[in-house]
């Protein structure tokens, strides 16, 4: 990692409000904002448009080899393709922890953010982040808050979207699916990095958070 440049860790849970709250501290530190679980998904979306299977690691592994990533000017691009809003449909949520469980995705992808934090001041979010795409970032941040509340929070950015079909308890039930799978993996799984703050968003707003992640980034300083 080049020690000129700022690296702000942020991992958490699904639904924490990470990449919110990211990317309003990016906008206000001037920063690069690179959303990592956009990238497993984007790779996910892939897998299921192929036809493979997400259960199945050597199908998956697949396309790994044929597959380009990118972000430009807050879009992410599949293939030079735009998948915003496809990369945040129910079928990829479902899907998206077996695809990031395994060992070669996990190593493509980390190697891309690296390779990005290396030439820009950037704040990512993730699972791994602080663990392992940059151990020594300069600031790291775990944001969590109870399952209900981040399940309520993925339910209200549905029904904004329009979706009326979806339940709450479903999005709970798989909010802690994903909780469990993505912390039991073998490979990087999530956890509270050793010298990370832990911040509770339960009861607090995206601004309350994003002031408080600020204001300790400028008090470290
Ligand atoms: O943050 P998100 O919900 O968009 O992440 C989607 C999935 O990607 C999540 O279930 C776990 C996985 N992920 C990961 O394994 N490592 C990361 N750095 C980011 C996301």
């Amino acid at each position: 990692m080049n020690k000129d440049l700022i690296a702000i860790a942020i991992d958490g849970p699904a639904g924490a409000g990470k990449s919110t709250v990211a990317k309003e501290i990016a906008k206000k530190l001037n920063l690069e904002y690179i959303d990592t679980g956009a990238m497993y998904r984007a790779y996910t979306l892939k897998v299921l448009e192929n036809g493979l299977d997400p259960k199945n690691e050597n199908e998956v592994l697949r396309l790994l080899d044929n597959t380009e990533i990118t972000f430009l000017d807050n879009h992410i691009y599949l293939d030079g393709v735009i998948v915003d809003d496809k990369i945040r449909e129910s079928i990829v949520n479902q899907n998206v922890s077996y695809v990031s469980s395994y060992p070669e995705v996990r190593k493509k992808m980390v190697e891309l953010q690296q390779k990005m934090a290396s030439k820009n001041n950037v704040i990512m979010d993730g699972r791994d982040i602080g663990t392992v795409v940059l151990p020594n970032a300069s600031h790291k941040f775990y944001i969590t808050a109870k399952p209900e509340e981040r399940g309520k929070r993925r339910y209200k950015e549905f029904v904004d979207k329009g979706d009326t079909e979806i339940k709450l308890e479903d999005i709970v039930e798989e909010i802690k699916k994903r909780d469990e799978i993505d912390s039991t993996r073998e490979e990087s799984p999530l956890r509270i990095p050793d010298d990370a703050i832990v911040i509770d968003s339960t009861n607090l707003t995206v601004d309350e958070v994003v002031d408080l992640i600020i204001e300790l980034i400028k008090g470290e300083n």
